[in-house]
């Protein structure tokens, strides 16, 4: 398989600011189409996405292909191996890991290198947030409330996750889970990192 590189839209200049979604295998990451959709509406920007192997077995890459200039579906070794971590970070203004896992906040937190992903993480010069969502029990676990700790003091933008009452995927239960913000929240978000306003919908 090969790396997907969208036409640009005409008004999507090379001056655009380069926005690097890397999405992980969290069960929000099934609102990843959404949040893309108010990206666009919301920045103009150049937007690639990088799809763990977790990630893609969640949404389909075939449907963030039609919302991306960019994708990399890490799912294929090969695609990972051909988009190389180091030019995928270089090029990228700003990086958000959205939605995170525990596993990914976790090896970003050691400065593991062991997936593309996390590579990413520890090849980029510039500013990463990470945009936990995960279950309350894994989240309350000290080894995780170390690792946020250790990524905020390393530098990384951590925003508390917004806890809301809902269906959990991963147990079937319905309490309250630390997440993700709604979509427009994590577009205004990404607005006020890059200053790039799309001037119909800003
Ligand atoms: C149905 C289901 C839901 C899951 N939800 C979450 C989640 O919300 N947060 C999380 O940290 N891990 C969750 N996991 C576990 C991750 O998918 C797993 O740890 C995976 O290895 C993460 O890999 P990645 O960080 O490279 O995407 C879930 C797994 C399943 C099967």
């Amino acid at each position: 398989m090969t790396i997907t590189m969208n036409a640009p839209e005409p008004d999507r200049a090379d001056t655009a600011p380069r926005v690097l979604i890397c999405a992980t295998g969290a069960a929000a990451v099934l609102s990843l189409p959404h949040v893309l959709i108010a990206i666009r509406e919301k920045t103009e920007c150049h937007l690639t996405v990088v799809m763990s192997a977790s990630a893609a077995r969640f949404v389909t890459p075939q449907a963030i292909r039609h919302i991306a200039d960019e994708l990399v579906d890490a799912s294929d070794p090969d695609e990972a191996f051909a988009a190389g971590h180091m030019k995928l970070a270089m090029d990228a203004d700003l990086i958000l890991v959205l939605p995170c896992t525990a596993a990914t906040l976790s090896a970003a937190a050691h400065g593991l290198a062991h997936d593309l992903i996390p590579a990413i993480v520890l090849a980029s010069p510039k500013p990463v947030i990470f945009l936990p969502s995960m279950h309350r029990v894994m989240w309350e676990k000290p080894a995780i409330q170390r690792n946020v700790r250790q990524l905020r003091a390393d530098g990384y933008e951590v925003p508390d996750p917004i806890w809301r009452k809902g269906y959990e995927l991963a147990d079937h239960s319905f309490e309250a889970h630390p997440g993700l913000g709604a979509p427009m929240a994590l577009a205004q978000l990404v607005q006020a990192r890059v200053g790039a306003r799309r001037s119909a919908a800003a």
